[in-house]
């Protein structure tokens, strides 16, 4: 049986009630694949709904995290500070902190190092602009990211991140990718890991798409081979349509 991972990614939405509220909801629902569901609140959120969401299966994660312990950097959160509030999940390398926030590849991977040290599973987003596709370079430009965070990290540890493929020209536009396009850069990046480690750790890998995954077009998405998830933005902030995506996974 394929196994998935349905990822939320509130990204600067949501306060501490707004998460508890939500958090209630989602309980409510009783997923019968609440262990395979995740959210990634705002660090302000993540006590509370780590707290509201215990015993119910559905984990929380941060979406990003300092690479140092601790030291003079300010406005960041470190890997012992979430460690010591529980979370299961961080994503590491989204597009929108790589674009906005100066995230580079040698950054992504000391990210990875830590947070797989701390045993918290990094959900490593890649994926290319609308420019490097139309160029036909998307599988080079994907390829060149994976390689680059991966480095030096061994096998038996690259087999515990979960991998986003989020074109960049997909979040947030309601332009989803087709199943095939999403489907082929997925079964690309399992041969990608494949090739640096060997089938076994390419063949394990959960490996999500991401990019205005609904619940009107979760199912052909979810239904590839190659496509163990999503990470969901828009509309994980919904109840509803977050909750009809996770069912649609336990479907499958
Ligand atoms: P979206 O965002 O679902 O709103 O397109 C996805 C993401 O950026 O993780």
């Amino acid at each position: 049986m394929k196994k998935f991972l349905i990822a939320g990614n509130w990204k600067m939405n949501k306060t501490i009630a707004e998460a508890k509220e939500f958090a209630e909801a989602i309980k409510a629902k009783d997923l019968p694949n609440a262990k395979d569901v995740c959210i990634l609140a705002p660090f302000t959120a993540l006590s509370e709904l780590g707290k509201a969401l215990e015993g119910s299966g559905i984990g929380f994660g941060a979406q990003n995290v300092h690479f140092e312990q601790s030291g003079a950097f300010t406005g960041e959160v470190s890997v012992p500070m979430l460690k010591e509030l529980g979370v299961g999940y961080c994503a590491v390398g989204h597009s929108e902190r790589r674009e906005y926030f100066a995230e580079t590849d040698k950054t992504v991977n000391l990210k990875l190092k830590v947070l797989l040290e701390a045993g918290i599973t990094p959900i490593l987003c890649v994926g290319e602009s609308l420019e490097v596709r139309e160029q036909g370079s998307e599988q080079t430009f994907v390829a060149g990211q994976v390689v680059e965070d991966f480095e030096g990290i061994p096998a038996a540890e690259a087999a515990k991140v979960v991998i986003a493929y989020e074109p960049i020209w997909a979040i947030g536009t309601g332009k989803t990718a087709t199943p095939e396009q999403a489907e082929d850069m997925c079964a690309f990046i399992r041969g990608v890991i494949s090739g640096i480690y060997d089938n076994a750790t390419g063949d394990s890998m959960l490996i999500l798409y991401g990019g205005s995954m609904k619940a009107s077009n979760a199912k052909e998405l979810l239904e590839k081979p190659d496509i163990n998830g999503g990470l969901i933005g828009g509309a994980s902030l919904k109840v509803d349509d977050f909750a009809s995506i996770a069912t649609d996974a336990a479907s499958l």
